[in-house]
């Protein structure tokens, strides 16, 4: 299941607003997100508190709110979704758009964007026949807009007739057939992933645990890079402070042993990658207590004796069976990075292993940023510092061409033990 998409949804002044509800929660339980735009008019009919809940963000309703501006300008907010969805669409919205009005936010960001428009007509029947409507529709359609509905049937104020805006669900059916024409053929679909992401706790009794600072951050960001690229995505993840990827299944765990085995349960169904990004406790206490540890007032502290966790990318690099033709390691590493993580390349059995520098003067732990090199058979390739989300996206790139390359990518050669 890939993430469905970003809707930028403006909700105009209509008695049909209400329905705007049942799209927002539809839209969401698929997956999708929902950034919702209000005009004045809209705040007639629903209240922006009921849109924001079922939406999970905040409602954006003014031109000048500086607080938004500053976090996010309505430039980059007109273009930061799949689709602009404008339900209902009242007649003066619609003539605002046909003759590029922007006097109000939800009009200056249907001018600034470069998304595609969906609009949802909806008003009486007279309103929607008069000429100067059916002009602005003619413009609109010769601009590129989409238009879904409007149904013919009984109307709030009482007439019969075309004006009734389409239903939730086939506004969202329309949106969906929007965002596939402009995401084009997607180069992972049919493909499935494993990936490993964040942290993994190791019990010492039922209340503490030896645990690691991972985020999840940069596995989140790779596991929607990839879902939108098509791939049905299997995100195993421990226990990550950052949220959840969207559009991928996710199963939690919480130890190493636990990861493994879900790991290894993921991989009942072959899987054409897998990508270990998890930040796995190489030491778990050799067996934890099974009540809560106690002072014994003796001044002297219980010893803590560790035991070796499962290496799960060496376990998985090294099958004979049921080993995904590309399996990709992370490798954080403070100096010398090219030369440590090509030997453990080797040593794990992986064929890429992606290693950054987490040295405390790269600023990359607990940063958005993230500077890359790739190693796999045929040498090393180094990247540009980036944002996470674009590094997510160009190894999810590199990741789709080795997948539809005619040959599958290189098994690497078995190094030495490690
Ligand atoms: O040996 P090191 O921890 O540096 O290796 C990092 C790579 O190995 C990462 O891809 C990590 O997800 C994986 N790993 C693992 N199981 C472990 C330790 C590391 O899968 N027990």
């Amino acid at each position: 299941m890939a993430e469905p998409g970003r809707i930028l949804l403006i909700i105009g002044g209509g008695v049909a607003a209400y329905k705007c509800l049942d799209l927002i929660r539809r839209w969401r339980e698929r997956g999708g997100t929902v950034t919702p735009v209000m005009t004045r008019a809209a705040e007639e009919f629903v209240t922006p508190l009921s849109v924001s809940a079922l939406a999970g963000e905040a409602v954006h309703r003014d031109l000048f709110d500086l607080t938004a501006e500053a976090e996010m300008g309505h430039i980059q907010l007109s273009r930061a979704s799949d689709v602009i969805v404008v339900a209902p669409a009242t007649a003066d919205l619609m003539g605002k758009m046909a003759h590029g009005l922007a006097n109000d936010l939800a009009s200056t960001l249907l001018m600034a964007t470069d998304a595609p428009v969906l609009i949802a007509p909806a008003m009486n029947v007279r309103m929607w026949e008069h000429p100067a409507t059916q002009r602005n529709l003619a413009t609109l359609q010769a601009d590129g807009v989409t238009v879904v509905g409007p149904g013919t049937g009984a109307m709030a104020c009482g007439e019969y007739g075309p004006g009734r805006m389409a239903e939730p669900l086939e506004i969202l059916e329309a949106a969906e057939a929007v965002i596939a024409a402009r995401r084009g053929p997607r180069p992972l679909s049919g493909k499935r992933i494993l990936m490993t992401s964040g942290p993994t706790h190791e019990p010492i009794d039922p209340v503490r645990y030896i645990a690691n600072r991972s985020s999840g951050a940069q596995g989140t960001a790779l596991a929607e890079a990839l879902a939108a690229l098509g791939a049905d995505v299997h995100f195993v993840t421990g226990p990550a402070t950052h949220r959840r990827p969207k559009g991928v299944t996710v199963v939690e765990v919480e130890s190493a042993r636990d990861m493994l085995a879900a790991v290894e349960a993921g991989l009942e169904t072959p899987a054409d990658a897998a990508v270990f990004a998890a930040a796995v406790a190489d030491w778990r206490t050799a067996s934890a207590a099974g009540s809560k540890m106690k002072k014994d007032g003796s001044g002297q502290p219980p010893p803590l004796t560790l035991a070796e966790n499962p290496d799960i990318l060496r376990t998985i690099s090294r099958r004979d069976a049921g080993r995904p033709p590309l399996v990709v390691g992370f490798a954080a590493e403070t100096d010398d990075v090219i030369a440590h993580a090509t030997a453990k390349r080797l040593r794990k059995g992986c064929d890429w292993i992606v290693a950054n520098d987490v040295s405390p003067a790269s600023g990359v732990m607990g940063g958005t940023e993230n500077a890359v090199t790739i190693i796999t058979a045929d040498g090393s390739e180094s990247w540009e510092r980036a944002p996470k989300d674009a590094v997510a996206r160009r190894l999810a790139a590199r990741i789709a061409a080795a997948l539809t390359e005619d040959s599958p990518a290189p098994r690497a050669a078995a190094g030495g033990a490690s």
